[in-house]
């Protein structure tokens, strides 16, 4: 395995032994964030290992993915166009940027009974930068104020493969 996949997949299992019973709080995920960059930084990541996405695919490549359903990572990359819908992770996240740019709308709910959301801030992720969301933050991806393909690692506290259904876990913006 090359030099910092192994260094993604060894500190993972790190955040695994210390995250599995108990979620990290908000103020140790900008710290987890800035300790993955180094490790994503330190030599280049080598992209060229996996293939970029075309226009209008998402692909999701596994770095390092919990069996028992933990903290897993995976290697991002979105093609032109690729719009992702508002949604929650049921669980943390830190992203970090490599090449292109997320661009990342953020919602709250609009009352406590609908699956309606109002848009309440947004934010870039470029190269080198980090993005951090609690267990109960909505988000979206526009693809039109980003820079695709987009190349970024995505931390999760639970494998993608245990969450429920990507449809189920969407919400429809108020007024659109
Ligand atoms: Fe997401």
């Amino acid at each position: 395995m090359n030099d910092h996949l192994h260094g993604i997949d060894k500190f993972v299992q790190q955040v695994r032994a210390d995250f599995t019973a108990t979620d990290p709080e908000y103020s140790q995920l900008q710290p987890m964030g800035q300790a993955l960059k180094s490790i994503c930084m330190a030599k280049g990541f080598a992209t060229g290992l996996f293939r970029q996405a075309d226009p209008g695919e998402e692909l999701m490549y596994p770095l390092s993915v919990d069996p028992n359903g933990g903290p897993s990572a995976y290697l991002v990359s979105d093609g032109i166009g690729v719009d992702t819908p508002p949604h929650d992770h049921h669980t943390w996240a830190v992203i970090v940027g490599l090449r292109g740019t997320e661009y990342h709308l953020f919602y709250r709910h609009l009352d406590n009974t609908s699956h309606t959301v109002i848009n309440t801030a947004e934010c870039a992720v470029a190269t080198g930068d980090i993005l951090v969301m609690e267990k109960s933050e909505i988000h979206a991806i526009d693809a039109g104020r980003g820079q695709h393909p987009t190349w970024h690692v995505h931390l999760y506290g639970r494998a993608q493969s245990k969450l429920p259904d990507f449809a189920s876990r969407c919400y429809e913006v108020s007024g659109s």
